[in-house]
């Protein structure tokens, strides 16, 4: 699947199978994370690989709408320090991961970190130093089931030259 694919076809999917997800695959997502863009190619993340059962409901028992962390059969955790850019860096990482997910032929769907009341306790739950910060979790298995949410047309938000140009 090309780039242009995947993101055509990605979709944030909360309904898994069961089926495990192999560790190479996984290697390969975080790989496609790590390579994102950085301000100041700070790299400042760190991404932590949730499969053990027990750890993923601690996980979802704490994000109010990632309950279906419970049931993904994995879950990529993006911390990092707290860096100026720590937020769109963590932010065009979890983008990376979800669309080397979609090429994969996986399922993914973030799930809320930075902002949230949750995030030292997930910080913590992961091992992490008390000072990182947490910008998502990514929840990743084979699709059970694919939602097709509705989008704005390219119309709607392509603006030529201006704002007010249209498209
Ligand atoms: C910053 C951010 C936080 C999100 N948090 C959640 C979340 O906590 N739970 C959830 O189910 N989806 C979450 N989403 C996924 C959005 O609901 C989803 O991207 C949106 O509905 C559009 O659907 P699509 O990803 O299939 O295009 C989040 C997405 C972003 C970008």
């Amino acid at each position: 699947m090309d780039a242009l694919d995947a993101l055509v076809t990605r979709r944030s999917v909360r309904k898994y199978k069961p089926d495990p997800v192999p560790q190479d695959l996984l290697v390969k997502i975080v790989d496609a994370g790590r390579l994102a863009p950085t301000a100041h190619n700070d790299q400042a993340w760190e991404f932590v690989v949730i499969t053990d059962e027990q750890r993923r409901h601690q996980l979802a028992d704490l994000a109010d709408y990632g309950k279906f962390i419970a049931d993904a059969p994995a879950c990529i955790v993006v911390l990092s320090e707290p860096t100026r850019y720590y937020l769109e860096d963590g932010s065009a990482a979890t983008t990376n991961i979800m669309l080397a997910a979609t090429a994969l032929g996986l399922g993914s769907c973030w799930v809320a970190g930075d902002k949230k009341q949750y995030a030292p306790q997930i910080v913590s739950l992961c091992g992490a130093p008390e000072n990182y910060k947490l910008v998502s979790m990514i929840a990743i298995g084979y699709p059970a089931a694919i939602p097709a949410p509705k989008k704005r047309s390219v119309d709607d938000v392509l603006h030529w030259e201006s704002f007010r140009g249209g498209s």
